[in-house]
């Protein structure tokens, strides 16, 4: 069991026993670290509830919590607030449990529950850009921690793949070269760029854009010329998509589009008329909301085609129907808040996945210096694939060559610069708060110290070297004892593990993760420099200390895998040309 439900249970049984109402009995780590580890305000709220005077009741408890020597020092304080301290023997006993266990003393969901992640969501024939890296990197971290958590997750990237820039682009080819017979020998470059000179026709010209909806229209209805040239267009586009996500190490379960959910689409039309849920609006199909501020759902245009939210909706029923979903999580850019409430609502009021819930987690935008969408140099959009391979080449500057340092190999040197590089990304992007947007800090994102992946993935390879250096010396682990405060707070801290990963489960939040590990990683630094090992003459404190720091990397690297990121086993600095 994790500490701190250790100490909630220890509280219950004390608040039961003294006939107080057990829901007060919770423990949370100390606001005032000075103070105590950890606090209890129970007695407060318990007094207001039952007009009793608190401080006398903390005594009480108090009274009992002495008794236990698990604790070392418990205290009433202010109106009647517990400040709890542990035994240093009490805390060394979790840390040797937790050594013990693959999980690190995190316990599992009671509950598991089926959860569908809609995350990546990238649109046939456009090149991925930044804007695209916050659904796939925090998408796939809370796909991680769900699974860690003990859920059943399927991922779903959920192509946009139906849409009207579907028959732009078609329309497009049509166009230069007089019918669609071509289509088939186009690679994803020459798609893009079809796409991009359709996008700037239809803006410009009233009539190019009427044809493009028409050919979605009938797109949608099975034409099946325009189906044959679109199977081609999703093909290559999803096998440039998939290197994109590789590269990022997103995982998806299933690859459906919008235009999976087509017949389904069909079907609810049906329902929502039958059911005289929609109504007919100047030839389009639309569904009032019960807030007649928030514009209505169109269903089906009034050319016939079926809009994105259709197509959303539908994937409700699908993903309650044949996967059985309990919660569906939308990752996706907050901008698109109002079409998920708009979605929500028609699918309760249609009842298509009853007692399923869902979420919309939305992401603010990558943002350059200027405060505005990161852009290139020349103001383009700035494509995933260029902004990891800037990153590459910054990481590359400060990482020798295969020739400047012995035992890697040329190849051993391009995973670990990849391994950084993406790292830094992505740690760049989930230290922030989901919902607020950042700014990308072209300089210190790649930085080996600071608040960032480098300096976490260092802290992990220089513990790689600790370990190895003491299995040469014979040094061998021993059970963990505290002998100094550094040690102290360090083990306080990966105490904190399962309360860490459970409320980063239940906010659907990463950064909680990636505040935590960084907070780990520099609260080893304090212990190390304090507490030596190799050095240590006693070789008690010595082998307790391995075998805390072998705990401490193992659960730094637990986190960097929960964020998506890899470690290098060892890594290399430029300047000291030294492995660490
Ligand atoms: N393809 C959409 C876009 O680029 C994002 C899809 C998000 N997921 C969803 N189920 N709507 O805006």
């Amino acid at each position: 069991m994790s500490l701190e439900n250790i100490l909630n249970q220890k509280m219950v049984n004390i608040f039961n026993a003294l006939g107080l109402d057990s829901k007060f009995a919770f423990v949370k780590v100390s606001d005032r670290p000075d103070l105590s580890d950890f606090q209890c305000n129970g007695a407060l709220a318990l007094a207001k509830s039952e007009r009793k005077n608190p401080r006398e009741i903390a005594s009480q408890i108090a009274a009992q919590l002495e008794k236990d020597k698990d604790f070392a020092k418990i205290s009433v304080d202010g109106p009647g607030f517990l400040n709890i301290s542990l035994a240093d023997g009490f805390i060394a006993k979790i840390m040797n449990e937790a050594a013990a266990d693959e999980r690190f003393g995190v316990e599992k969901a009671k509950n598991p529950r089926k959860i569908v992640m809609d995350f990546g969501g990238p649109n046939v024939a456009k090149a991925l850009h930044v804007g695209h890296l916050r659904s796939a990197v925090i998408g796939e971290a809370i796909r991680r921690i769900e699974l860690f958590a003990g859920h059943d997750v399927v991922s779903d990237v959920h192509l946009g793949d139906w849409g009207t820039p579907m028959g732009m682009i078609l329309a497009e080819i049509i166009n230069q070269d007089g019918d669609l017979s071509k289509t088939e020998s186009y690679d994803i470059n020459q798609i893009s760029a079809f796409y991009k000179k359709a996008n700037i026709r239809c803006k410009e010209d009233e009539a190019a854009k009427e044809k493009a909806r028409q050919i979605t229209a009938e797109l949608q209805n099975g034409n099946p010329e325009y189906q044959k040239a679109w199977r081609h267009l999703r093909k290559v586009s999803v096998e440039a998509i998939k290197k994109n996500y590789e590269l990022l190490d997103a995982h998806f379960d299933l690859w459906l589009g919008e235009s999976d959910a087509h017949e389904t689409c069909g079907k609810i039309v049906e329902m929502a008329r039958n059911r005289q849920i929609a109504e007919l609006d100047d030839g389009a199909t639309i569904i009032r909301l019960s807030d007649d501020k928030k514009p209505p759902v169109i269903l089906v245009k009034s050319d016939g085609g079926f809009g994105y939210q259709l197509t959303d909706i539908a994937t409700i029923k699908m993903r309650y129907d044949d996967l059985h979903a309990q919660e569906i999580l939308y990752v996706v850019d907050k901008r698109q808040s109002l079409h998920f409430e708009q979605v929500f609502e028609v699918a309760e009021k249609l009842n298509l996945a009853p007692d399923t819930t869902f979420k919309h987690i939305g992401f603010g935008t990558v943002n350059g210096a200027d405060g505005k969408p990161f852009k290139t140099r020349d103001g383009g959009v700035m494509n995933l694939e260029d902004l990891i391979n800037m990153s590459i080449a910054k990481v590359r500057e400060s990482t020798p060559t295969a020739d400047e340092v012995e035992g890697f190999s040329a190849q051993d040197i391009e995973k670990m610069i990849s391994q950084i590089a993406i790292g830094a990304i992505k740690f760049q992007d989930l230290k922030n708060n989901t919902a607020s947007g950042y700014v990308f800090e072209l300089e210190d994102f790649a930085k080996f110290d600071g608040k960032t992946g480098p300096y976490i993935q260092y802290a992990i390879a220089r513990i790689n070297s600790i370990l190895r250096k003491a299995q040469d010396a014979g040094l061998k682990f021993g059970d963990i004892i505290i002998t100094n405060q550094e040690e102290r707070d360090l083990c306080l801290k990966i105490a904190q593990l399962n309360t860490i990963i459970a409320r980063a489960e239940a906010e659907k939040e990463p950064s909680i993760i990636s505040d935590y590990v960084y907070n780990l990683a520099q609260l080893f630094s304090g212990f190390y420099n304090t507490s030596p090992i190799m050095s240590e003459a006693d070789k008690t404190k010595a082998s307790s200390r391995l075998k805390l720091a072998k705990l401490v990397r193992d659960i730094l690297k637990l986190n960097l895998y929960l964020l998506g990121i890899e470690a290098p086993e060892v890594m290399l600095k430029a300047e000291a040309k030294t492995a660490a």
